[in-house]
């Protein structure tokens, strides 16, 4: 079996790409340092697939310690890297945190790939990048533009990185996959996104709010220019996601690909925040507390994808709908706090 190195692959979308990748006949390695995750994941990962992934708890920005783990590994034949904080509000909080992360792991694990003659990567970026779009919906030939957070800035920078190093004449192939909104769990409701404190994003505060611990949600202004409002977002079910890795990385493999690629992984569809709530209560059949409070500094009003590309190229279609998706987040928070007790 072809050996992936997944980094970040006990977090969120790296969780649901392990998964992914056994099921396609890949043997994943995990790397995490489990400062963002918690160990439940590599046991969740373990009974969906009936047995443990190997796993090595490292820092990615500890080149010595990935050294080690590139020279136990042998004939890693590709790396996916998911490691990375990502929480807009933290950035602009604690920007050094985030560019010694985000992009020192990036340039560490660059050099170790290079030291041991793998250059098939895939990375992970974002529709943030796109800022405030200057078209809609957005391809990935709209222009990237001036980040509205440490954590979009540095996924531009890393992509600038990518970009040089393929342009340098280097051998390394990229292909950058630029995320929507990730939403939703794997549908056994084993793994899924766990929540470190209050959460950031929408769909964890509408289920925690569902599920009595939150109090109400609050949606962050409904005075901007869409059917209701609310502000529209591309949300894309985790495992549609998962899957569009083991895509890019098969393309990579196969020698298909170009040394840098860059492709928009979402819906295609844009839903606005009210809209979301709908699909969650038709979903579950709960009532969610929610009020309009004034807009988050920051938000883009409006961003959904184009997937032309990524359905044209990677041969790529989501197939969960947003009602799926809010279900299996649901069904994902109900296990939580099973397990809680
Ligand atoms: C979505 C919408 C909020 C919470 C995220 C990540 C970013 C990137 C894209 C990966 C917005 C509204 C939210 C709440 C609300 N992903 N909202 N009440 O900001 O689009 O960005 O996905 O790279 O890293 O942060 O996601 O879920 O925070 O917000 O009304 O309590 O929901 O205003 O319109 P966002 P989000």
């Amino acid at each position: 079996m072809k050996k992936i190195l997944v980094t970040g692959g006990a977090g969120y979308i790296g969780s649901h790409t392990v998964v992914e990748l056994v099921e396609a006949g890949y043997e994943p390695v995990i790397i995490d340092n489990f400062s963002n995750t918690e160990e439940r994941s590599l046991q969740g990962i373990a009974d969906i697939l009936g047995g443990d992934v190997t796993c090595h708890r490292i820092d990615c920005t500890d080149t010595a310690a990935l050294r080690e783990v590139f020279e136990k590994e042998t004939d890693i034949e590709g790396v996916i890297h998911f490691a990375a904080f990502k929480a807009v509000g933290e950035s602009v909080d604690e920007p050094l945190k985030y560019y010694h992360n985000n992009v020192g792991s990036l340039v560490a694990l660059l050099q170790v790939m290079k030291e041991f003659n793998v250059n098939k990567l895939v990375f992970s970026s974002s529709c943030t990048v796109y800022g405030i779009p200057a078209e809609l919906p957005v391809t990935e030939q709209t222009p990237v533009q001036k980040a509205n957070s440490p954590y979009g800035n540095t996924k531009k920078i890393c992509e600038e990185i990518l970009t040089d190093l393929a342009t340098s004449g280097s051998d390394m192939y990229t292909t950058a996959l630029r995320y929507f909104n990730p939403i939703g769990a794997h549908p056994s409701a084993k793994i899924g996104e766990l929540p470190l404190g209050v959460p950031n994003n929408l769909v964890p505060f509408i289920t925690q709010t569902a599920a009595g611990i939150r109090e109400q949600l609050t949606i962050f202004g409904n005075d901007y220019d869409t059917p209701d409002g609310t502000c529209i977002r591309d949300y894309v079910h985790v495992v549609d996601l998962a899957k569009a890795h083991v895509v890019a990385i098969e393309r990579l493999l196969s020698g298909k690909a170009g040394n840098i690629e860059f492709f928009n992984v979402g819906t295609g569809t844009g839903n606005t925040v009210l809209e979301a709530v709908q699909a969650f209560e038709r979903a579950t059949g709960e009532k969610l507390n929610y009020k309009i409070g004034p807009r988050r500094p920051g938000d883009v009003p409006k961003i959904f994808a184009d997937v032309t590309k990524a359905t044209e190229e990677l041969g790529f279609k989501t197939t969960t709908t947003l009602e799926e998706a809010m279900k299996s987040a649901w069904d994902w928070q109900m296990h939580l706090k099973e397990t809680a007790k």
